[in-house]
């Protein structure tokens, strides 16, 4: 669908680009033809995803950075803005999410995935709008949700609030920021196994099976589905889609809360144990 210089001369931001779908999506904007920043927190990871980036021939550099950072990220901004000379999009994908039973979580579990989440996407949407506010260049924005933004989803009460709080803040600017030539737009992808997310919601071989067999297409999502959708957003081709969430899950999400069905799958107390074991585990 999309021209192959779709993105020629963007520079694009993608927060979480260091792996998982964040990877992805950068890889699709590069043979699309733009520029790439990523920023995540882990240094090694960052440096490998620039290796792959740049097999595509356009400029790519990777920028340690944690999105709770108020005053880092702003740092970061204006950093990309030297290097490339100018920042014209932005993808929220950065993010953390665990499961917990709700009546164990810690207020600084609880407060981490909000801080990751919300606070982040906040930081760095405000620096990267006041950028092009204030350089008077227009700009498009795309913030990663998920299908429970609207329905909540059990234990995972954390990342339900935040998300839901990144599609207020993605529709309140897509109408406060359209006159100083701003997008915003959100994807909310149904499960894409990543080992980020995997490794954190799927506790083993046995669960995933039955997740997708609960699947109404019988199957998850392919990075590469997301990357497109992701980059015709982006894209001029778009230019007049403002404000729209885009779910991407195969029909997923009309079954109801993501999570839900778990809470009928084994008594509550062996869900605990489940968890807790997860937690132990690492991810
Ligand atoms: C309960 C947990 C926990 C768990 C951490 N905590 N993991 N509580 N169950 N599994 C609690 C800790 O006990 C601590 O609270 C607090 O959270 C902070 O933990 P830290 O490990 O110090 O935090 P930090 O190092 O900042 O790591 C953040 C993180 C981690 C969110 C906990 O998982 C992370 O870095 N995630 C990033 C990547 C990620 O999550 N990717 C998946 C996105 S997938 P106390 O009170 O003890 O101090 C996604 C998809 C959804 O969102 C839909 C899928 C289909
Ligand atoms: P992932 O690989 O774990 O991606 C999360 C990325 O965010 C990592 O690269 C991580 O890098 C970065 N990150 C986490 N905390 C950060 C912080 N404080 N500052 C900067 N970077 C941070 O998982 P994923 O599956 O690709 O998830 C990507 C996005 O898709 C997320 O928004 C997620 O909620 C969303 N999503 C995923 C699915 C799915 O099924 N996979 C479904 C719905 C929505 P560092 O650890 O190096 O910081």
């Amino acid at each position: 669908m999309l021209a192959e210089d779709s993105l020629k001369n963007k520079v694009v931001l993608v927060t979480g680009g260091g792996s998982g779908l964040g990877l992805s999506m950068a890889q699709r904007f590069a043979t699309l033809g733009a520029d790439i920043a990523i920023c995540g927190r882990n240094k090694d990871k960052l440096q490998d995803a620039v290796k792959s980036l740049s097999a595509h021939g356009t400029s790519v550099r990777s920028y340690q950075c944690d999105v709770r950072e108020y005053d880092d990220v702003g740092k970061m901004v204006e950093q990309i803005v030297k290097d490339f000379g100018k920042l014209d999009s932005l993808v929220n994908n950065a993010a953390g999410n665990f499961f917990c039973t709700s009546e164990d979580l810690t207020p600084n579990g609880f407060k981490t995935v909000v801080d990751i989440v919300l606070h982040g996407t906040f930081n760095c949407t405000q620096h990267f709008g006041k950028q092009c506010i204030d350089s008077g260049r227009p700009g498009a924005v795309i913030s990663i949700v998920t299908t429970y933004i609207n329905t909540g989803s059990a234990f995972v009460l954390p990342s339900a609030c935040a998300k839901a709080g990144v599609q207020a803040l993605t529709t309140s600017l897509a109408y406060e920021w359209a006159p100083y030539g701003i997008r915003l737009n959100s994807i909310a992808p149904g499960p894409f196994p990543t080992k980020g997310a995997w490794s954190r919601l799927m506790p083993d071989g046995d669960f995933e099976e039955k997740f997708k067999k609960r699947h109404p297409m019988g199957r998850f999502g392919e990075p590469e589905e997301l990357a497109e959708l992701a980059s015709f957003l982006l894209s001029d081709s778009a230019a007049y889609i403002n404000g729209e969430c885009v779910t991407i899950d195969g029909g997923q999400q009309l079954e109801g809360g993501q999570f839900n069905f778990i809470a009928r799958m084994m008594p509550r107390k062996q869900l605990k144990q489940l968890f807790q074991a997860m937690k132990a585990k690492g991810a």
